[in-house]
Parts: C-alpha cells; structure tokens; sequence
C-alpha cells in the first residue's frame, strides 16, 4: 500500500441506522452501506431503544461484510478501525463499539474512537473536497441543534446549542401533531411544498445574550395551541400551511442565527450537517442567504446529512492523522460533549 494512501473501515450504530463504509485518506468513499430500521420504528411513532439495539445485533455483521465487498477491500487493505462511541443510545452505540473492538483485537488494527457530531460535520468534508477549516457550521439532527466554528480538523468552538428540543425533533413532534408519522423530518419537507408558509405566523425564538443559541419548543407548542384552536372552534385547518408555515419559522431562525454568527466572527465559508439539513427550504435558504453576502456555502449530498459510516471514516481518518488511539476498553458514551 502507498504511503500516502490511509483506508479506514468506519461503523457508525448510534441511533437506527446499522451503517460500515470504507473511506480513503478521509474524503473519498469506496462503499457506504445503510441498513435502516425506520419502516420497524415507525410503527411505534419513534425509535425504541431496545429494539434498536437488537437489530444492531442482527445486522451490524451483514452491513460490515458489504462494505468491503463494495469497497473491493480485504481486511489487509483497512488501516484503521473507526466507530461512533457517542453520543447516542447507549444499547445501540455498545453494538457498534463491540464490534469494533473485536475487529481491532482480532486483526491487530488500530481503533479509533469518533464523536457523531463530528462524523456529520466531517461529512462536508466528502461532499465539499476543497473544503478545509476554518469555517462555520450549523449541525442539526433529531438529537442536536448547534452553532460551531471548526477551527481546525478535529477543533471545535462551540457558539451555540438549542435549550430544548433539537430542530429535527421538532419536526418530528410537529409531523405527529398533524397525523403524517415518523420520521417527520422529511413528510413535512414535502407537505409544506403544498402549502403557504406565509398563511400562519409562528414564533421565531432567540435568547437574550445567547444570540447563537436555538429554542424549538415554543414552535413546537405554538403549532399544537394552533390545531387546538382551530379544533375548539370547529373550523378547519390546512396541513400543508401549518408543515410550510412551521418550516419556513424554523429555517428562519438556523439561517439568521448562523448568518449573524458568520457575520460576527467574520467568517465567510458556512456549511451545514445533520438530518435537518436534507431540509429544501434550509438548503435554498441558506445558500440563498451566503450568495447575497458573498460567503462560500457547502452542504453534503442528503444521503450523507442523515446518520450513515462514511461521515465517521471522514471525521476518523483526521483522527488517525493526529495520533488518536483507542485501547480495548473504549465505551460507549451515551452523552459525550464535542471536543470530548
Ligand atoms: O442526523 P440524523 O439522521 O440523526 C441524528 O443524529 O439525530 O437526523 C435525523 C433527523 C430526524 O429528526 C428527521 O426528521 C430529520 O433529521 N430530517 C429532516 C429531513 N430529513 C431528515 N428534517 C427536515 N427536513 C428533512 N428533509
Ligand atoms: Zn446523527
């Protein structure tokens, strides 16, 4: 093997998609396998840890296997074993964890430990090859919603969080509210193409002296007093105006709270990660936002916005590059702070 040439196998369990890719020198991807659990999931509304957990079990080998048979590896090309540790579900994460660990032990491979959050922002990385820190990213998924200047490779400085529901929680909550299931996220990124954002004013929350942070729940609320209303007094509602209305409020508040962090920081490249942003409206919105000021915008392709192993081969390779070791007593850490 060249020098030059690092390949990591990558396995990412943290929530419910049982995910392995192999990555070359951290931006190019040789396979990204996913197998989801949503159609099993959203008979109940939401995840069910334990059952996710199981599934992890009985998939996590298969979805290993493909990945280097799509990749055209064998064992001998991979230098390095990465996988997510946290944060997330801590019965789902432990599966990816043990085996991790059992590859690294039985073939003497190094182990990489990799934070989620990273993984998504590290997704960039793969969508965007010419994109190199510093810049500004928004991440927002079902767990998280946060403003973070990416100093440098594996060097965060976080700006801001949400101080409730993540962003794509909301969606999901909003999307049960108006009867379309899990997960949310994207039912109501297509209903809303139906309807008038205009039609119902919902709340924009900001945060006195914590401008970069984020609050979902009064949108949340807002949109649950609106049907109530609307039930209470017998008169009907639209779906498609509330999803375009509530999606249009939400897109608002991460595309101004970033814009002004841009601003304030002077920083000029932006890009955003995480479920949410396979949102349209936040990819139209905020790119056309960056063009107006002249700022570099970068996204990743949606199949890599949403949990899948390539974002964390990205995001372990530059771990690997710095001298990051695991031993074989890594854990799962269900609530790991970035940076950790
Ligand atoms: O990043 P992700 O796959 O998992 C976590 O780390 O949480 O994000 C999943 C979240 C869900 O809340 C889902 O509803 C949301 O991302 N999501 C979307 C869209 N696609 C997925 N939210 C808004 N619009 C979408 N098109
Ligand atoms: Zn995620």
């Amino acid at each position: 093997m060249e020098n030059n040439k690092t390949t990591v196998l990558a396995i990412e369990s943290s929530c419910d998609e049982t995910a392995a890719a192999v990555v070359v020198n951290g931006r190019q991807v040789l396979s990204n396998v996913i197998s989801s659990q949503i159609d099993i999931h959203k008979l109940y509304g939401g995840v069910v840890p334990e059952i996710a957990s199981r599934k992890h079990i009985e998939k996590i080998n298969q979805v290993i296997e493909e990945a280097l048979v799509e990749a055209k590896c064998t064992w001998e090309d991979i230098d390095a074993i990465c996988v997510t540790y946290g944060p997330g579900l801590v019965g789902a994460l432990l599966v990816g964890v043990g085996a991790a660990k059992a590859l690294a032990y039985a073939l003497k491979k190094p182990l990489v430990g990799v934070h989620h959050i990273e993984g998504h922002i590290s997704a960039n990385y793969i969508a965007n090859p010419e994109l190199e820190p510093p810049f500004l990213c928004l991440v927002a998924s079902g767990g998280h919603s946060h403003l973070v200047i990416v100093k440098d490779y594996g060097e965060y400085e976080i700006l801001g969080r949400t101080r409730d529901d993540a962003a794509g929680e909301a969606f999901d909550k909003v999307a049960r509210a108006i009867g379309l299931g899990y997960p949310g996220g994207p039912k109501i990124d297509k209903l809303s193409k139906e309807g008038n954002a205009d039609a119902i004013e919902f709340p924009r929350a900001s945060i006195e002296d914590a401008p970069y942070d984020f609050s979902f729940s009064g949108v949340k609320s807002a949109v649950l007093n609106y049907i109530n209303g609307c039930k209470m007094k017998g008169i009907g509602y639209s779906e498609a105006d509330i999803a375009a209305s509530f999606q249009k409020a939400v897109v608002d508040v991460l595309t101004s709270h970033t814009i002004q962090a841009a601003k304030d920081y002077s920083i000029k490249k932006i890009a955003i990660a995480g479920g949410v942003a396979c949102n349209s409206g936040l990819r139209k919105h905020m790119k056309e936002e960056c063009t107006k000021r002249g700022y570099q915008f970068y996204l990743p392709t949606p199949i890599l916005c949403t949990d899948n192993a390539a974002m964390i081969g990205a995001a372990g390779y530059y771990e690997y590059k710095k001298g990051v070791r695991h031993d074989l007593d890594l854990n799962a850490v269900p609530n790991l702070k970035l940076g950790e």
